[in-house]
């Protein structure tokens, strides 16, 4: 035998010369919910671990993933239910309290990466991400909605725009909506090839968000298709996104691949909530390694090809490569 591959393996220093995958908290991207009032951490219960929090609550919290080296965070507000409407107006209310609580972040902590979902589903009493009329959603009328929504998530701070509505052309519309208002260096990462999925079960838990009727299979993508995901990429890109994200993760480290031999622009992963519940659960129960097991997902979103990996992991791993 000439070729031994174990010889590289032989020590850890070795192993660690060669490896050819690196994963850093430079690379992670924290989702984090929010809700109104004061003195408010909640624990969502399919989703150990993550909470509602007020953001008086969430600024000793920031600043402690700052210390573990986070700086970019995805924040989703809970809204109640009597502020939902059909059109989703709360998304862009005057005195608002996510705005504010944007607002609030940005003033505190101006080094901070914030990021925001721009869809109907939070704020819609009809808790689909675009407009329903007799159980279809409405793809143009919904476009307007979703321009307000990212110009007033912009004007409250935020510095990248995450439209995962899956509407047809909404990201040429909210550029065009953040150029004319004078964001044009507000960014979009656009939730491209996102799936109809089952794993998004504890997200809409958290936020109460769920479709009260039907599902989201007439615009989330059907998981059988793999083709199709370089369609919605590449209207993505020509629209004008600067980055291009594949949801879930776990399930569609084939997409992130094919997409980032595809796309010159970087190519991120949402590691969704119903994939990390998976984990806590089996943690629990004393089936899995916690650290092991997250540190090896993580790395495998990083070798598919995702340049940045939006996880609820995000402060315990964090925390590990801390420790290291
Ligand atoms: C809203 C949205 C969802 C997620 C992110 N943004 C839920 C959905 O589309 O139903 C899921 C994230 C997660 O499960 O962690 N459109």
């Amino acid at each position: 035998m000439n070729t031994r591959p174990r010889r590289n393996r032989k020590s850890a220093a070795i192993r660690s010369m060669v490896e050819e995958t690196k994963i850093g908290t430079e690379h992670l991207i924290y989702p984090i919910f929010l809700k109104d009032g004061k003195g408010v951490k909640e624990e969502i219960s399919s989703l150990p671990k993550n909470y509602r929090w007020s953001i008086d609550q969430l600024l000793p919290e920031i600043e402690a993933c700052m210390k573990l080296g986070i700086f970019t965070y995805d924040i989703f507000p809970a809204v109640e239910e009597h502020l939902k409407d059909r059109v989703a107006s709360y998304s862009y209310a005057e005195d608002n309290f996510y705005l504010n609580a944007f607002r609030k972040l940005k003033e505190t902590f101006p080094e901070i990466v914030l990021m925001s979902d721009v869809a109907l589903d939070p704020y819609s009493s009809d808790g689909h991400d675009g407009l329903v009329e007799n159980g279809q959603i409405l793809n143009d009328e919904t476009l307007p909605i979703l321009n307000r929504m990212a110009v007033a998530q912009a004007q409250s701070g935020v510095d990248i725009i995450g439209p995962s509505d899956m509407m047809d052309g909404r990201v040429g519309s909210i550029r065009e909506a953040l150029d004319i208002n004078g964001y044009t260096d507000v960014s979009i990462m656009s939730y491209s090839a996102k799936y109809a999925s089952a794993f998004y079960g504890p997200f809409r838990d958290a936020l109460n968000s769920a479709p009260k009727s039907g599902d989201k299979k007439t615009y989330q993508m059907n998981p059988a298709n793999k083709r199709e995901a370089l369609l919605e990429a590449e209207l993505d890109y020509l629209e004008g996104a600067d980055m291009l994200m594949v949801k879930p993760a776990l399930c569609y480290l084939d997409v992130i691949h094919m997409l980032k031999e595809n796309f010159n622009i970087p190519i991120t992963a949402y590691n969704v909530s119903g994939e990390c519940a998976m984990v806590y659960a089996a943690t629990e129960k004393g089936w899995l390694n916690y650290d092991l097991a997250i540190s090896e997902m993580l790395l495998s979103m990083r070798r598919a090809g995702a340049d940045a990996i939006l996880t609820y992991f995000a402060k315990d791993f964090a925390t590990l490569l801390k420790n290291k």
